[in-house]
């Protein structure tokens, strides 16, 4: 029986380069998506999927981040005088319980890999999920927890990934399947991995699936982790670090049931914003009359 995943990091560090200069002051994964930030999304598809307990490592001027998981007593007594209950029940329920969530510093911004090895003290020596906030995943079953019905069943280490066009595989990281593409179990079954590479050359993909922001590691990694350079970028890269670990451990691709919105970029922000309202019963009709409306202008 593999180890239970009770812990995920959240790395919420980045500079967000590609949506300044709003992210200057609003870290990027407290933009909103349609009413509540982007985090929040992330530490309820965790919830969802069983963890415990979250470790954000965040950095300068993203203490907001951490307010958001507090109280705010002035706020909570104003809807409670004013009857607005729902509201406030709702805002509540974004809060952990006490001691379910740890923030730890990344002092500079080296790169992925540096930020989860950050948490390495806090999650210790068991099995763990990682949770890129910003890349917002939209499924029937949350997506980390997909990669947790997948790591039931083979244990070992999992990376959800996702098929995107060929011609756009050199902007991602890029898996290899034991065995090539033809190897491939499909969406929803495990499929042993071999290799990943970091944005191949147009033409040079091993396969059409992408690594998407949901991974499942042992702990092993944090060793590999201390010891890793600098690579694509000048920063610490957490794929540099796996494909290491793969040469002793097992990595499996899960390509998972949903639809993912890159919410570090302009256009994918833009896009969860109206597929999210659209999604939402209470809005969903206004925002298709006012998205119509919009394209008809
Ligand atoms: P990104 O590749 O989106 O980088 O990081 P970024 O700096 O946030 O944004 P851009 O590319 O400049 O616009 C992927 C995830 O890793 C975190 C980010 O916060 C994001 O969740 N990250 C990245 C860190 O926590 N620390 C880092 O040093 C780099």
């Amino acid at each position: 029986m593999s180890k239970p995943i009770r812990k995920a990091v959240m790395p919420v560090a980045g500079l967000g380069t590609r949506v300044l200069p709003g992210a200057k002051t609003v870290a990027k994964e407290l933009l909103n998506v349609v009413d509540r930030p982007i985090i929040a999304y992330a530490v309820a598809e965790a919830r969802a999927a069983g963890i415990e307990h979250i470790v954000m490592v965040t950095g300068r001027g993203k203490q907001a981040l951490e307010d958001y998981f507090d109280h705010h007593i002035e706020l909570e007594a104003q809807l409670a005088a004013k009857g607005k209950t729902e509201l406030l029940a709702e805002i509540l329920a974004d809060l952990p319980k006490a001691g379910e969530m740890s923030f730890v510093r990344q002092m500079r911004p080296l790169g992925l890999g540096h930020a989860v090895w950050c948490a390495r003290d806090l999650i210790g020596d068991e099995p763990f999920a990682v949770i890129l906030p910003d890349m917002l995943m939209a499924a029937e079953r949350p997506a980390l927890a997909q990669a947790v019905d997948a790591y039931d069943k083979v244990g070992g280490n999992i990376i959800v990934v996702e098929p995107v066009a060929e011609e756009d595989t050199h902007r991602y990281g890029v898996v290899a399947l034991e065995g090539g593409r033809e190897n491939y179990a499909g969406r929803g079954a495990p499929t042993r991995m071999q290799a990943m590479v970091e944005k191949p050359a147009q033409g040079t993909a091993p396969s059409n699936l992408i690594v998407s922001g949901r991974y499942i590691l042992q702990p092993e990694i944090f060793d590999l982790l201390s010891a890793q350079e600098a690579g694509a970028g000048g920063e610490v890269q957490l794929t540099d670090s796996m494909v290491k670990l793969m040469a002793t451990q097992d990595f499996h691709a899960l390509e998972y049931d949903g639809v993912t919105y890159d919410c570090g970029d302009k256009i994918g922000l833009l896009r969860a914003n109206v597929a999210f309202a659209l999604m939402r019963p209470d809005l969903g009709a206004e925002a298709r009359s006012a998205v119509e409306a919009l394209l008809r202008a």
